[in-house]
């Protein structure tokens, strides 16, 4: 079991997906290949590791570090302490790495569920988290959760294909005051963003009008 990592009342909190053989090795989330490419994300954006609180979506490896093949029921507990985590302090930001991460944060909102689903649908067939990275989700669905959840590629995914990281994961957080979460800019080149200008914002969900 490789547990959350960081202050338990973080502002931010950071999830991913599970652990591989160097956080089970560790005790960490985040400290292989993947974990340095946050950790530098991070520093590129004004924050340190140790003021974010770093956790994922199941605690335990999955055989052959494949999603499909965990025990259901280590999943179903992930989701359940994931969640319980992220009420159990007010958090302004929640940044999920990937599409499981972004529909275990969401999934529990049942105005969001068939959204979040078409998203990670659409992921899994063609990206569309790319495309999506960066806004934050409670500037649309304000009444339905208590923080942003700011959906983000994984950084394996950028590490598999060789983008530069600058355009996906570089992202800082602007404005924070008043109750309101303030909200995230993505730099650099790339699906939604513009080299040196913050990402365009305002994008819809889709099928629901605003
Ligand atoms: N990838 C994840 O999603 N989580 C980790 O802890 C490490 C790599």
């Amino acid at each position: 079991m490789i547990g959350p990592d960081g202050p338990l009342d973080a502002e931010l909190v950071i999830v991913g997906r599970d652990p591989g053989w160097q956080e089970v090795r560790d005790g960490r989330p985040f400290v292989g290949a993947s974990g340095k490419l946050l950790d530098e994300a991070l520093q590129s954006a004004g924050l340190q590791r140790k003021d974010v609180l770093v956790t994922n979506v199941c605690n335990v490896r999955p055989p052959g570090d494949d999603w499909t093949k965990h025990d259901p029921l280590d999943v179903a507990k992930g989701f359940k302490a994931l969640n319980e985590l992220l009420v159990k302090h007010p958090r302004k930001v929640v940044l999920t790495l990937g599409a499981q991460a972004l529909l275990a944060t969401t999934i529990g909102c049942p105005e969001l569920k068939e959204d979040v689903n078409a998203i990670v649908l659409n992921s899994q067939l063609g990206g569309t988290i790319t495309e999506v990275r960066g806004y934050a989700i409670r500037e649309v669905y304000r009444e339905a959760l208590p923080y942003a959840v700011v959906p983000s590629v994984h950084p394996a995914f950028i590490i598999r294909n060789w983008l530069p990281w600058r355009a996906c994961l570089a992202c800082r957080h602007t404005g924070a005051s008043h109750g309101h979460a303030g909200r995230w800019v993505v730099r650099g080149r790339g699906p939604g963003g513009v080299a040196g200008r913050p990402a365009r914002h305002g994008w819809r969900l889709p099928g629901r009008r605003h």
